[in-house]
């Protein structure tokens, strides 16, 4: 690992990187969620402020997590009646479809992560410089990881052993633990629900990830899962503290009219799912003024930023937007997991945010409640490093010419200074700076001053042509100054 493919997808236009480990994953990954095509800037103010604001803060945590962590497997996937190789049945009942649902929704039984300890994951991401987070409150599955009063399929019913701890409402003790240490909080929450009778209605089999009945057809059905859902997200917006994102998945479910039959798990979609978004989101701001809402996929008013999945786009992009990549291969805990190196982690946020866009890096806590060892060491790694670099990645936005061979540019929001990232090789975490560096020599003005982050003293520089020189100082050259990327400031342009 350790390397960007540089495997290019056309994505409807848009030209994406795709994440090397992803393609080497052993077990399949989940189906992957597209990158809407248009972007409609927010109207309202506090949106405004609170999209900026989650701009500069560049670097998340998502988590997903489950009873289907319990048995190792893809989130939810494995109980969708489809036939791709994300929705293997991987549990230890896969005789019949019916006999495995059950067990599955049994785990709910057995569910116990009696290590669950917020603070502990609070405090890792924090020292990453991780500034947000967003939590699995709800996936496909319909596991209700917070204390719903609409099911009874949930971590705080008395069927689930966990109910009697006194975390036992991990959504809310997440969000408290992250928000203690200064991080924005975000409910990933899937608008799909394959437990609700009102989703899947049990009169008929289900056929697919979609709702298995016509919503126009039998219109009360569809509306009492639309009160359903409303009632969910009221709850997670009302009761669960200061909210900045409600990251809504499951892009099917959707208004017909805004299916995009270029992409195809959009073409199969039969029916009409419009779950009424402007309802949804009036209630939630009413809770949470200013709340970013992200329908996934679903472009115009009510996707404030876009969510590549487990890729990176080749260029800037002039909106919003957050790559979503899994630290392993896995979005859910699977043991044995394999890991990005904190080299690969470090290129990848400073690729993402030379581009103007936001790294949402996921973990999969494991049935008992922690992440692996390895999750917390690349953590430290990259705190380690964002200790010493972060003014280039906080509040920073793209400059040109962006990215030339092993260096990359971002600049202060406020034009005060360009930062120069030197990349290590993808496969040696140590940078060793050449004596003399030539750079873009548009980042310059006469009195232009040159630094290196984590070291004293000014650097000397002259023009030459179109590039500038910058003559690295004797003591720090043909040695390693520093890991994964070292960074050069220039003010005074
Ligand atoms: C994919 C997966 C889904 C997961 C999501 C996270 O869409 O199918 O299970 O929650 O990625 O971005």
């Amino acid at each position: 690992m350790g390397i960007l493919s540089k495997r290019i997808l056309a994505n409807k236009g848009i030209k994406t990187l795709t994440v090397a480990a992803c393609l080497a994953s052993l077990q399949p990954q989940a189906q992957t969620h597209n990158q809407s095509a248009s972007y409609i800037w927010p109207k309202d103010t506090l949106v405004q402020q609170k999209l900026n604001q989650w701009q500069n803060n560049r670097f998340g945590l998502l988590m997903h997590w489950g009873t289907y962590s319990e048995w190792g497997i893809v989130e939810s996937w494995s109980i969708c009646p489809e036939d791709e190789g994300w929705t293997v049945r991987r549990g230890p009942y896969s005789s019949t479809y019916n006999g495995y649902v059950k067990a599955y929704e049994n785990l709910q039984t057995t569910f116990n992560p009696t290590q669950f300890n917020p603070q502990k994951w609070a405090d890792a991401a924090a020292a990453a410089g991780m500034k947000y987070v967003v939590f699995t409150t709800k996936h496909h599955d319909g596991f209700c990881m917070f204390d719903t009063k609409e099911t009874d399929y949930k971590v705080t019913d008395a069927k689930t052993p966990f109910s009697t701890n006194p975390k036992s409402n991990i959504a809310k003790e997440v969000f408290s633990a992250f928000r203690a240490k200064g991080l924005m909080t975000g409910a990933y929450f899937s608008k799909p629900d394959w437990h609700s009778p009102n989703y899947w209605w049990p009169y008929f089999p289900p056929k697919d990830r979609n709702v298995n009945y016509d919503p126009a057809k039998y219109p009360e059905k569809w509306n009492a899962f639309k009160q359903y859902t409303y009632n969910q997200i009221k709850e997670l917006m009302s009761g669960y503290g200061k909210m900045d994102i409600l990251w809504l998945d499951g892009g099917w479910v959707r208004p017909y009219e805004s299916i995009d039959k270029s992409v195809d798990w959009q073409r199969t979609i039969p029916y009409n799912q419009d779950i009424d978004m402007k309802n949804i989101a009036t209630m939630a701001r009413s809770y949470q003024p200013g709340l970013l809402v992200v329908d996934r996929t679903v472009a115009g008013e009510f996707e404030n930023y876009q969510t590549p999945e487990q890729t990176v786009p080749k260029e800037p992009l002039d909106h919003p937007w957050e790559s979503c990549i899994t630290m392993g291969d896995s979005w859910s805990y699977v043991p044995n997991d394999h890991y990005k190196s904190s080299n690969y982690l470090v290129h990848l946020l400073i690729k993402i945010v030379s581009r103007g866009g936001n790294l949402l890096l996921n973990i999969g806590p494991s049935p008992e409640g922690d992440w692996s060892d390895t999750a917390y060491a690349r953590l430290k790694d990259i705190g380690g490093w964002m200790a010493v670099n972060s003014t280039a990645i906080y509040s920073s936005k793209p400059v040109a010419p962006y990215e030339a061979g092993n260096l990359v540019y971002t600049q202060a929001k406020d034009g005060s200074y360009t930062s120069i990232f030197v990349l290590s090789p993808d496969n040696n975490d140590a940078v060793v700076l050449p004596a003399t560096l030539s750079v873009d020599a548009s980042i310059f003005g006469k009195k232009s001053k040159v630094t290196i982050l984590g070291q004293k003293g000014e650097l000397k520089w002259k023009t030459a042509g179109d590039k500038v020189e910058i003559t690295i100082p004797k003591n720090l050259t043909g040695k390693q100054v520093g890991s994964y990327a070292t960074v050069l400031k220039v003010t005074g342009k």
